[in-house]
């Protein structure tokens, strides 16, 4: 797998435009999690998908790289821990006849199995509910709390190849327990816009910060989104590859109004358009992070799994 650590962070980003120039200044907050609990299995390979800007496709990302890793015959887990459950309602789930979710995990210590639940798309899915927001309260001062969801992942971990965790967009609890649940990466979807570029310096800062409870943290790819044909969008993504000559900043992906359709029918990318460049992004996506060498046309336009709920649940 291609792999980045980072560099450490001068938690400044100066984007130079015509006549103007914005500064995004970072101070590093103070971390204070309390750490308990064991190891992950080694099976699966757990990434959190986040930014601390919302709307910027962390969602979207989650989900059409779920369906092109299932595509590629990777056994997939998205866990929401959205209390806007976006990804679960995207993923054709009833949050009204859902009972249990993610909120019953990691505060009512239900098994995770109890929860998932196999999507439209094929993969499988640990679902989110509002009630989510209250998850913060529920744990703060409990012994662990930082490793609530690694612990919670644990029973699983030889189910799956890949488990895909989407997270809401600001890193306090819900996002901090994914990120230090994640043994193989963060993905980060940003717009070239100088605050979606500050959420994701935010997001790097307490990788950094969250480093003594997980020593694998590192970014795999940052991925810009949304991409229009502005000069002035192509410039901010130039300047951040030079600010972040380090980072694995991905080929971008288009605005495309096959997004909002397939929000609207609940599809994926690859039910509306399987050969279409957005799906390829997701494939490319996908193959990097396998790291996989067969070529992107095998796996565009492949019928998906329906059958794959794995028998345990
Ligand atoms: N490349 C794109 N082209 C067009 N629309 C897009 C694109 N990427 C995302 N969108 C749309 O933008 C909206 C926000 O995307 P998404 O929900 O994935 O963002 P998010 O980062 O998860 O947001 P939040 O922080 O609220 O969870 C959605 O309606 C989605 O369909
Ligand atoms: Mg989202």
């Amino acid at each position: 797998m291609r792999t980045h650590d980072l560099q450490p962070l001068p938690h400044r980003l100066v984007v130079h435009g015509r006549g103007r120039t914005h500064k995004i200044v970072y101070e590093p907050g103070s971390y204070t999690g309390v750490c308990s609990g064991g190891p992950m299995g080694d099976r699966v390979k757990t990434i959190a998908v986040a930014n601390q800007k919302g709307g910027v496709g962390k969602t979207v990302t989650v989900q059409n790289l779920a369906v092109a890793l299932s595509l590629l015959d990777k056994r997939v887990l998205v866990v929401d821990v959205d209390p806007q459950a976006n990804m679960s309602m995207n993923s054709g789930i009833d949050l009204h006849s859902q009972k249990l979710s993610m909120f019953d995990v990691l505060v009512n210590n239900r098994g995770i199995a109890e929860i998932i639940r196999l999507s439209d798309q094929g993969y499988d899915i640990a679902p989110s509910k509002p009630i989510l927001v209250r998850a913060e309260g529920e744990m703060k001062g409990r012994l662990g709390w930082v490793r609530r969801l690694r612990a919670a992942l644990e029973p699983i971990a030889n189910n799956y190849d890949y488990c895909l965790i989407d997270t809401p967009p600001t890193i306090v609890f819900l996002a901090v327990n994914a990120l230090v649940a994640s043994n193989a990466g963060i993905i980060i979807p940003f717009f070239p816009a100088p605050n979606a570029v500050a959420g994701m310096q935010l997001v790097l800062a307490r990788m950094e910060e969250l480093r003594p409870e997980n020593q694998t943290l590192r970014a795999i790819a940052c991925v810009p989104n949304r991409i229009e044909r502005w000069r002035v969008e192509w410039k901010v993504l130039e300047q951040v590859k030079r600010e972040y000559p380090t980072l694995p900043i991905t080929a971008p992906i288009p605005k495309h109004a096959d997004f909002v359709k397939a929000e609207l029918y609940r599809l994926s990318i690859f039910d509306l358009a399987p050969r279409g460049p957005v799906a390829k992004s997701f494939s490319a996506l996908a193959r990097l992070v396998v790291d996989e060498e067969e070529p992107i046309a095998e796996i565009v336009g492949k019928r998906h799994h329906l059958e794959r709920v794995a028998s345990w649940t």
